[in-house]
């Protein structure tokens, strides 16, 4: 079809039109919202490099998460922030840990809201590593045991998916082998499985004080000159029974998106991460960008490239202009 029989623009003339040949929508059903939990009460810290994000105590992530529900957010990602940190992380498979009280509480409070806890050792060890670390090496086998007791405490506290983030090799299935002998079959795992060593999480490690002590995550979070390799990840994860398979980060990585979408039929999630939400805020905050459009943009693309869920600080954000019903 060629040019002037053809004219693509008589179905750009009106949003009528527009609406009708859209390929791709973004739902609130779509959206996750990550959630930082500290203890004690009435604690509302100001996370400075994520304009709107806050280190909540309990009480106010239940109105946090409240707020959430009321917007039509299906589920919340929760982080905990501990009060005390060790070389084992023992606090991140505490029964009376941050994130397991957290998820009681939201739990009792709001049942219909689904909680997925970030399954991990690096806000919990004093060395700021996801493993165990032995010398200067982060000991993969030694790690699983803590993140598969990690993820039963979660469990048993009433979490409704929990979602490994370590990048430690063969997590899933040990999670999902302490979860099936614990009579939680029934709870998924969201495996972030391709998951990049990327300097966007910057401003997360600053919110959940999570950074390494020494070195870097290069020996375990994946290469991003690196595709390939992430359909290994991804296959990996699936065959040890994961349910969801995520893609972290979410814009530098649609191409990574697309690629899982063609090969792997399970339900893909994408994070649109810290980093990703500091540089559209701060760009909106100096009147350099239109901070929502920008925003809506991203996140319809992280839906094009074949995401089906997307965990983003955006959310309650995205879910109020949504709420508007017009653009995307
Ligand atoms: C912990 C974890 C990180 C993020 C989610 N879980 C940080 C990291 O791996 O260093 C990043 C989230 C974000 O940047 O929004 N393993
Ligand atoms: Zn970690």
């Amino acid at each position: 079809m060629l040019f002037p029989d053809y004219r693509p623009r008589r179905l750009r003339q009106n949003e009528a039109f527009r609406r009708m040949v859209r390929e791709t929508v973004l739902l609130t059903d779509h959206l996750i919202l990550p959630l930082f939990a500290i203890n004690g009460k009435d604690v509302k810290n100001p996370i400075p490099s994520m304009p709107g994000h806050y280190q909540l105590s309990v009480d106010n992530l239940v109105k946090s998460a409240e707020e959430a529900r009321r917007l039509g957010i299906p589920a919340i990602m929760l982080f905990g922030i501990p009060d005390k940190k060790d070389s084992l992380g023992t606090r991140a498979y505490a029964k009376d840990g941050i994130v397991q009280k957290a998820t009681a509480e939201l739990k009792n409070k709001i049942p219909e809201l689904m909680v997925i806890t970030d399954v991990c050792l690096c806000q919990y060890t004093d060395h700021g590593h996801c493993g165990v670390v032995e010398g200067q090496i982060i000991d993969n086998d030694a790690s699983l045991d803590l993140l598969a007791e990690t993820a039963l405490s979660h469990a048993k506290a009433g979490a409704d998916m929990v979602a490994p983030s370590d990048m430690m090799d063969g997590r899933v299935a040990e999670i999902r082998g302490i979860l099936d002998e614990n009579n939680f079959s029934n709870i998924p795992i969201m495996s972030y499985a391709a998951k990049y060593c990327s300097a966007y999480y910057g401003p997360f490690r600053q919110a959940a004080h999570s950074a390494p002590q020494f070195g870097d995550r290069r020996t375990y979070q994946m290469d991003p000159a690196n595709a390939v390799e992430a359909i290994r990840e991804v296959t990996m994860d699936a065959e040890e029974g994961a349910d969801i398979i995520m893609v972290k980060p979410a814009l530098p990585y649609l191409d990574i998106i697309y690629r899982v979408r063609q090969e792997i039929d399970l339900p893909i999630a994408a994070y649109n991460v810290s980093g990703e939400y500091a540089m559209i805020k701060a760009a909106a905050e100096k009147g350099w960008i239109d901070g929502t459009k920008v925003m809506m943009e991203s996140l319809i693309s992280i839906r094009r490239a074949g995401a089906d869920m997307i965990l983003t600080y955006f959310a309650a954000d995205a879910a109020k202009e949504l709420g508007r019903a017009v653009g995307y």
